[in-house]
């Protein structure tokens, strides 16, 4: 089956991309895992019926002794006390230091479940198998684990890489639409930052991809994560600058999903119109062509996602994003398009500069 490497040393792994290939994760996987008799499968409430009970069986079949532990759904439940839960579950379940975790959902259980692995007995081994096309694409590449406060969401955490991650695109068909259409916005982030023959990938077969075909849907999740990993390996704990352009549209992403509650926008419509308003700002700065700015509005649109927003004060985002964690020194840097292809980080922009990108993507 086709698979992305991703390299980190001793810490390598293969990310295998396929469709119906669920049924043989565990026979293809403990050829990689030793000793791996007992699994913690960690997986979604919504698709434990579906999934869960399918990934299930076929750990059962194996002759494994499993572990089902079941996480309501949505990210109010990436918290401290569904944490504790998990500890005492694992605790219970007599989990030990060869115990492998399955996490099985999008990128909330990954984040939880991954988080739970990294801590328990100081860290156990742990597969990612990712049910939502955000979490194929991004969360479940890389190694970040953790968790929200109340007050600042991925407050608390640990870079922990998993041994494999699993993908199999049939986990998509059920999707809600809004869900799925959210992901591909990541996936267009890639295209911008980092390749241009992939945007024209994605241009050319936007319908099949919104159909969801499973050819479309290995392409662009392949293309996805072997970009992901490529900026995983060369930076893994985002100390070199170079895995922040993975955060292209995330600044004014961020600041629109915070002051709008969480509630109005799912994070990838959100990055949307924040590599929007990134787009704006590097036209402005004379850095980006007006017609690569419409190809990615276009592009975006193709996928129904928004490139204008309801009428807001740039005022508030402003504020938003100086509380972002990633600002320093209450400077504004951001991550901004050179060519589609290409982006480079643009440190202290004009606070003038920013409020007229941020306005020209609102509905006057
Ligand atoms: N670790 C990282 O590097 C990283 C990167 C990006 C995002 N994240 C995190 O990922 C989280 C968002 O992930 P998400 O968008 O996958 O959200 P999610 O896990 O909440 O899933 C979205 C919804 O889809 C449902 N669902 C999942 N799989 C399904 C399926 N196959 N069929 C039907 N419904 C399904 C879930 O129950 C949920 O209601 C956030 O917490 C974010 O912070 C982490
Ligand atoms: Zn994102």
């Amino acid at each position: 089956m086709p698979s992305v490497h991703v390299e980190l040393a001793d810490r390598s792994y293969s990310i295998s991309i396929g469709t119906k290939t669920l049924p043989h994760m565990v026979e293809t996987l403990k050829g990689h895992i030793n000793s791996w008799t007992h699994t913690v499968l960690i997986c979604d409430e919504r698709i434990f019926e579906t999934l869960g009970i399918q990934v299930r069986d076929s750990l059962q079949s194996d002759g494994m002794r499993i572990s089902c532990l079941i996480v309501p759904s949505g990210e109010e439940n990436k918290s401290a006390a569904s944490l504790t839960k998990l500890w005492s579950e694992m605790l219970a379940e007599r989990t030990d230091r060869k115990s492998v975790v399955v996490a099985l959902g999008g990128g909330v259980v990954g984040d939880l479940a991954g988080f739970a692995a990294a801590t328990f007995m100081r860290g156990l081994r742990f597969v990612q198998v990712p049910t939502t096309l955000l979490a194929m694409v991004d969360s479940s590449v890389g190694g970040k684990t953790g968790i929200n406060l109340p007050e600042a969401k991925n407050m608390i955490g640990a870079f922990w890489q998993p041994h494999a991650v699993w993908i199999d695109s049939q986990c998509l068909q059920s999707l809600p639409d809004r869900e799925y259409r959210s992901g591909l916005a990541e996936v267009v982030k890639y295209g911008v930052i980092l390749d241009e023959s992939f945007f024209k990938y994605l241009e050319t077969n936007a319908s099949s991809i919104l159909a969801r075909e499973s050819n479309a849907i290995e392409s662009i999740v392949r293309r996805s994560c072997e970009l992901k990993a490529q900026v995983v390996a060369a930076d893994e704990r985002e100390t070199s600058g170079l895995r922040a352009i993975l955060n292209y549209g995330h600044t004014f992403g961020h600041a629109i999903e915070a002051t709008t509650e969480y509630g109005q926008y799912l994070h990838g419509e959100a990055i949307s119109l924040g590599m929007t308003m990134a787009g704006h700002l590097a036209v402005k700065l004379g850095m980006w062509t007006e017609e690569s700015l419409l190809r990615q509005r276009n592009l975006l649109r193709a996928f129904r996602l928004p490139v204008q927003r309801q009428p807001a004060q740039a005022a508030e985002l402003m504020e938003a994003m100086q509380l972002d964690k990633k600002t320093e020194h209450g400077k504004l840097n951001f991550v901004l398009p050179t060519k589609i292809g290409h982006v480079k980080t643009v440190a202290g922009c004009s606070p003038t500069d920013v409020a007229q990108s941020i306005e020209a993507v609102s509905n006057a």
